[in-house]
């Protein structure tokens, strides 16, 4: 029986490691990896596990639910390409290799129906094959977004003989009779030559990955909705709005009458709440109601077409959705039926195919609005949003709160900087010897992401791991966890100009009864027992570090200057403190392994 070389730390790996490690720390790094080959020796003869051949799925694992690629947990530390970037693979070519640099492990790319189906029944898949070459090239899994019917609302990634045969293909109406570039997701005709050309999509990617799983996800359409109206006023959409709600619908309102939405079950409420009758009967005459009633038409085009592709090839798929900006005041300023929070029913009754509800998030309240689309034990994911040291902040929180399956900041090839991405102003206690050096906050969390994974995977299931995002506005944050309260708090709080815009974020995972690995930037963390006996935390031991190919290699053991945060001693003794606690600095993330004792 062989040596089962896929599971040893690699060469490679550990070169590279050697090579970016301060050369004082570099004893501990041998012997990680000496002690890494011997496990695997000593597992030599463990049978190689067969073969991953089920696609990528959702899979319930203990409290989240989890992306399972090559029968493991996978996380998405992903980036979503601009719109027209892949519709040219010699454009593409240089970025590959970027974005691989940059630590990311998948990229959300589109795929056009305008380009892949240029002649009704004839598809030509070329920048498809391109891209698989170059992901698989680079390491990189790939999300593919379907951009066929809609894309921000409108209709111009369809097919050009879509586009130019609006008898066939309705478009949506206004109120005042003007025909809008929006293909009405009323038209069955519509509705059936996009799953025509999906499910060919599918089948495609079927036959050329389903031994290799490159492609992990899929999402359906791009931020759909009408826009510039509450809904579709064309005579045949007036038509299925002056009829009575399909009692399919009816039915699902009824069985998840205590579970649905506060908005949904007021409006219905309001207006009575009749067991059946027209749309404005049932949930009122006003544009909340237009847009109820396009949420569930968009729900079932999108759900048929998806379960179409699914027939094909069975993976995941997510929507996205471009969410309620403060400015707006009717459905329609934002795209009306899209799935914003207050329609989610109607998304789940319309669209059981459909896996995921995902918010694209630019506003700043980052935890708020995750806070409104995630649901505990659904997968979650957030397709686009911010990179740079907000998107860092973003990724850790939704990951270790949320147990996400992902994240993913969208026009990732520009690896654009959220402003505030400063440490200006800042001390550096707490600079780590080893760790991710400078360079791009959102590379540097993902690196940290990425060698954190499989522990963060196994606690996710736990649920004994949590994520903290911290701004000017929340300077605290108390996470109960474990036989302990971390007490975090932003470091900018401590005399840093108050003019410095920015976030301070952490993750924190109970490794033990009284240990901890936290990883963060710019914030600090203290410790208070929860459970009965003495009353106070110690720190016995703090080391920073990192885990290499999952194994803890320490680097410096903090202790003095590096974990003393107060020297008002019996004031924070009243407080049950002791004074120490963890600090990281501004230049993050740094990842440290704590462990606590208790006094009287
Ligand atoms: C949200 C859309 O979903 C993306 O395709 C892109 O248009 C961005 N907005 C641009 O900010």
């Amino acid at each position: 029986m062989g040596l089962t070389w896929s599971h040893a730390p690699t060469l490679e790996v550990f070169w590279s490691s050697l090579n970016s490690t301060p050369m004082k720390n570099r004893s501990s790094l041998v012997l990680a990896f000496l002690i890494g080959l011997a496990i695997s020796v000593g597992g030599a003869q463990a049978p190689a596990p067969a073969p991953a051949t089920e696609p990528p799925h959702l899979e319930k694992r203990g409290a989240v639910t989890q992306l399972i690629v090559d029968g493991k947990p996978f996380l998405a530390l992903a980036g979503e390409l601009h719109n027209s970037t892949t519709s040219n693979l010699n454009y593409l070519e240089p970025i590959w290799g970027r974005l691989a640099a940059e630590h990311l492990n998948t990229v959300l790319a589109p795929v056009s129906w305008e380009l892949i189906e240029p002649q009704e029944g004839k598809y030509d898949f070329t920048l498809v094959d391109g891209m698989l070459t170059e992901a698989r090239r680079n390491n990189l899994r790939l999300v593919l977004l379907w951009m066929g019917s809609w894309k921000n609302g409108t209709s111009r990634y369809a097919a050009d003989w879509v586009k130019t045969n609006q008898e066939r293909y309705p478009r949506v109406q206004n109120q005042d009779g003007k025909t809008l570039e929006i293909l009405t997701p009323l038209s069955t005709a519509t509705r059936d030559a996009d799953a025509r050309a999906y499910a060919a999509l599918m089948k495609h990617v079927r036959e050329t990955d389903s031994t290799r799983h490159t492609v992990i996800m899929i999402q359906m359409q791009n931020e759909v909705g009408v826009l510039g109206d509450t809904r579709d006023h064309s005579a045949a959409a007036n038509a299925v709005f002056g009829a009575a709600v399909p009692a399919e619908l009816m039915t699902y309102l009824n069985q998840h009458k205590e579970a649905l939405r506060p908005e949904l079950r007021e409006a219905w409420n309001a207006a009575g709440g009749k067991t059946s009758g027209t749309w404005a009967e049932i949930f009122g005459a006003n544009p909340e109601t237009d847009k109820i009633f396009m949420a569930w038409n968009y729900a079932r085009y999108m759900g048929y077409v998806t379960a179409a592709g699914k027939s094909e090839y069975p993976i995941p798929v997510f929507v996205n959705t471009w969410i309620v900006q403060p400015q707006d005041k009717i459905p329609g300023d934002y795209p009306s039926g899209g799935p914003v929070a207050e329609v989610h029913d109607l998304w789940r009754a319309g669209a059981p195919a459909i896996d995921i509800l995902c918010p694209d998030v630019y506003l700043p309240d980052f935890p708020g609005i995750v806070a409104e689309y995630a649901r505990a034990g659904e997968p979650f994911f957030i397709p686009e949003s911010r990179a740079g040291l907000g998107g860092a902040a973003n990724a850790f929180y939704v990951i270790g709160q949320y147990g996400a399956i992902g994240y993913s900041p969208f026009g990732i090839e520009d690896t654009a900087t959220w402003p505030g991405n400063s440490s200006e102003g800042i001390s550096s206690f707490g600079s780590a010897s080893v760790g991710y050096g400078s360079g791009d906050p959102l590379a540097k969390a993902y690196a940290v992401l990425r060698d954190l994974s499989p522990l963060i995977l196994s606690h996710q299931a736990d649920k004994t791991i949590a994520g903290v995002w911290l701004n000017a506005s929340q300077t605290t944050q108390k996470v109960v966890l474990g036989n302990y309260t971390l007490n975090f708090e932003s470091r900018r709080t401590r005399g840093a100009p108050a003019n410095v815009p920015s976030v301070s974020y952490a993750l924190a995972i109970c490794l033990g009864p009284d240990e901890y690995l936290v990883a963060g930037t710019d914030i600090e963390v203290t410790f208070t027992p929860n459970t009965p006996g003495p009353a106070t935390a110690g720190l016995l031991s703090v080391e920073e570090g990192q885990y290499v190919d999952g194994t803890w290699v320490p680097g410096r053991r903090l202790n003095g200057d590096e974990v003393q945060l107060r020297y008002d001693l019996s004031a924070a003794a009243a407080e049950g403190q002791s004074g120490a606690g963890l600090r990281f600095s501004a230049n993050g993330p740094t990842v440290q392994r704590v462990k606590l004792y208790r006094y009287r």
